[in-house]
């Protein structure tokens, strides 16, 4: 039967560039709709960029643009590096769009003569320099439960505390480092806690989820026990200056990006629909017998499997088929760091002549459909790629092409060989309907298992019948005929298997076995006796490590402080230490606004800078040349190195949140810059008596942390000034 299918990946923001994180999501959905579409369904793969909220508002000011010029060059951006990758989506759209503005008043019009919109008056902080509202991650201050400096107004960094950004002592706006003034505003809400929202979720949500327990779980934490109401209503304005949709009726009133990201999927879609004529209502009509799924980061789990399908529901829309969550990604079991270079750009790994599809078969090798996180390993990456794709696989088709090719002009046996063929390599053709399952279930990992045990299955019978020797002998010519043609059969079937993770390379060896696109049924034959085959040509280079430690350094930002050093409110990244997170976890919606957030800052917001001090403040700072005597791990503590700090007189010891950035034994013997005079500071993994100096990017945290060094000749126990 003919399935009619509607994928999407997330929606990336249009401020920023395209990396390898990203790139486990949009490959691992590309994969699933090219495999899809191999099994002759009707598949659909649409996504956009996610154009709007308050950080592409400030980017685009800051780059002297508007919005719309930065969205246009950032979706140009996109495109080409998806497509550097082979990510193949039948449309590219913008939320920035007709569509997403229809469907978004649409929902909100019918949401609200559902009685689930309400307007509530809520008092926030305000920026009264650059006149506008600030979201909680605009507005820093000193946590209430810890005392860290500079902590967000949703979280603390620090101690893990989530409170609400009013509680921050000593606030200021992280866009104009003004003092802010709490005001108050009318928004909206889509009343979650209502009672019809309630009973929909439990009732439903689950089968969104099925198959990813993790996933479950969350869901029974969100929702709690039948009879609870964990669940808040979701204030989904914002208030002018905002890039967005002006909600109707509600001048100066904004949807706030949240809420039309989503919609974006069915903007991106119906977009489609024109291009192509499709019935939209096939997909998203109520009753629809399509199927529809999301390919998500666990991050944003919440939207969608609470806010999304709620949304849909009572605006009389369907609702997906599944949500599936994938973990994040660490470049040697690490976060990617831009300090170590594995903070790596799709564009830079493109640039550096790296194969995309080398990726996508490590990525594919990897992803097991949990939300489990993976982890390139840079070494692992160069081994498996190199004896698995290129020693396994292609080298089938080069072991026994040249001999068809110059021994029978490019033809196959003229025979028919299904039966020596299912002789001498049972199994093969039985294995596609697994290898299929496996890729349905988004278990690649399994399925790539499964071919790769095909390829030792069919070098095996290489090794056994040896083509080089029958080559050599009297009167073998019909026996290498045979294990050659049987061998490009094998090659062929291998193809199949591999081309949804795969496409270019399977193009080329389309090409090269003389046959038009490979469908999945296509594995169930073999070639035509005495089909002609083109000549072969080398299909997939091996990687030369060379090559991935040049991305390594071309993506490295160098340890010389060359970004400013943020002042000294702003402070340092962790840099004073932090006592362990506790397991005080922020609420499920706070924790999504968090995570909203967090990609946010990644979209470049500066930090503002501090206001001004007179000399004598300055002076009170004791700035001090130290030498970093030890570093060592804290046990215990995810953000922490543990420094002794020599001053030439006296050593002491620093607990300095850097970890994230350095190992501790890069940093024995450099000299480096601590204020001496910060008071001692209890901690839970003891005193830390003073702070190390280093510069960040606005966020203070990820991914770059620059220790400052000065010039050779400086000793330890200089003053600086
Ligand atoms: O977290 C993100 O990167 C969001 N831009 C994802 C949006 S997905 C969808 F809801 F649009
Ligand atoms: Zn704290």
């Amino acid at each position: 039967m003919t399935r009619k299918i509607l994928v999407t990946s997330a929606l990336p923001y249009a401020n920023g560039a395209i990396h390898l994180g990203h790139l486990v999501e949009y490959i691992q959905t590309d994969i699933w709709t090219r495999f899809q579409k191999m099994r002759g369904h009707e598949c659909w793969y649409v996504c956009a960029d996610d154009t709007h909220g308050t950080p592409i508002m400030l980017r685009a000011e800051k780059e002297d643009i508007t919005p719309e010029q930065l969205i246009a060059r950032v979706h140009a951006e996109h495109s080409r590096d998806f497509a550097g990758f082979h990510v193949a989506f039948d449309n590219y759209h913008t939320t920035h769009s007709d569509e997403t503005r229809q469907y978004s008043e649409d929902i909100y019009a019918k949401l609200k003569a559902a009685g689930l919109i309400e307007v509530r008056s809520i008092e926030q902080f305000y920026d009264p320099v650059k006149n506008m509202f600030l979201p909680d991650r605009f507005i820093k201050g000193e946590c209430p439960k810890c005392g860290t400096m500079d902590q967000y107004g949703d979280a603390c960094e620090s101690c893990g505390a989530a409170y609400a950004p009013t509680e921050l002592k000593n606030p200021y706006s992280a866009v104009s480092g003004a003092k802010p003034e709490l005001r108050s505003s009318d928004h909206y809400f889509f009343k979650l806690s209502d009672p019809r929202c309630q009973e929909f979720l439990r009732r439903a949500t689950r089968e969104v989820c099925k198959g990813q327990p993790e996933a479950i779980n969350k869901l029974q934490e969100w929702l709690g026990e039948p009879g609870e109401n964990r669940l808040t209503d979701w204030d989904i304005s914002r208030d002018a200056p905002y890039f967005g949709f002006e909600i109707p009726g509600a001048p100066g009133k904004f949807f706030y990006v949240w809420l039309d990201a989503p919609i974006g999927y069915m903007g991106s879609f119906k977009n489609l629909c024109k291009k192509k004529g499709l019935d939209f209502d096939a997909f998203w009509g109520k009753g629809s017998q399509a199927e529809l799924y999301h390919f998500i980061g666990k991050d944003i789990l919440y939207f969608h499997a609470l806010f999304w399908p709620a949304e849909l529901e009572h605006a009389g829309y369907r609702i997906p088929t599944g949500v599936f969550a994938h973990g994040f990604l660490t470049v040697d079991g690490a976060k990617m760091s831009k300090s170590r270079g594995t903070f790596i750009t799709a564009e830079s790994y493109l640039a550096q002549g790296l194969n995309p599809e080398w990726l996508r078969y490590y990525f594919a090798a990897k992803l097991n459909g949990t939300m489990e996180d993976i982890d390139l390993n840079l070494d692992d990456f160069v081994s498996r790629v190199n004896s698995d794709l290129v020693g396994k696989y292609i080298n089938i088709a080069s072991r026994a092409a040249g001999f068809i090719a110059k021994r029978f002009d490019g033809k196959l046996d003229a025979r028919h060989l299904n039966e020596p063929f299912r002789a001498e390599l049972p199994g093969l053709i039985e294995a596609g309907e697994e290898i299929a399952a496996h890729y349905e279930a988004r278990d690649y990992a399994r399925a790539l298992r499964r071919v790769m045990a095909l390829a030792d299955q069919i070098n095996q019978y290489v090794d056994r019948h040896q083509p080089w020797q029958l080559a050599k002998q009297e009167g073998q010519d019909a026996r290498l005929h045979e294990v050659c043609s049987l061998l490009i059969n094998a090659f062929r079937i291998l193809t199949i298997y591999l081309k949804p993770v795969l496409p270019k390379l399977a193009h080329r060896a389309e090409e090269f076995l003389n046959v038009a696109p490979l469908h999945w049924r296509d594995a169930g034959h073999l070639l035509p006796p005495a089909h002609l085959i083109n000549p072969y040509e080398h299909l997939m280079q091996r990687i030369d490590p060379k090559q991935v430690e040049a991305l390594v350094t071309a993506n490295r930002e160098s340890l010389a402080p060359t970004v400013a050093v943020t002042g000294p409110r702003s402070g340092s990244p962790g840099t004073q230490g932090a006592p362990a997170p506790t397991s005080a976890e922020p609420s499920p919606q706070r924790k999504a606004q968090h995570q909203q957030a967090t990609e946010d800052k990644t979209q470049g917001q500066a930090e503002p800078k501090a206001q001004h001090i007179s000399i004598d403040d300055f002076a009170k700072v004791d700035l001090r040349v130290a030498r970093i005597a030890d570093a060592k791990h804290v046990e215990g503590a995810d953000k922490l190195i543990q420094l002794t700090l020599d001053l030439g007189t006296e050593t002491r010891n620093v607990f300095a949140g850097i970890k994230s950035a350095y190992d501790p034994a890069q940093l024995v013997g450099r000299l480096t810059v601590m204020v001496a005079n910060l008071a001692p500071r209890k901690m839970k993994f003891g005193m830390s008596e003073g702070m190390v100096l280093a510069a960040s990017d606005a966020d203070g945290k990820s991914p770059g942390i620059y220790l400052l060094s000065p010039d050779s000749g400086a000793q330890p126990g200089m003053r600086v000034k």
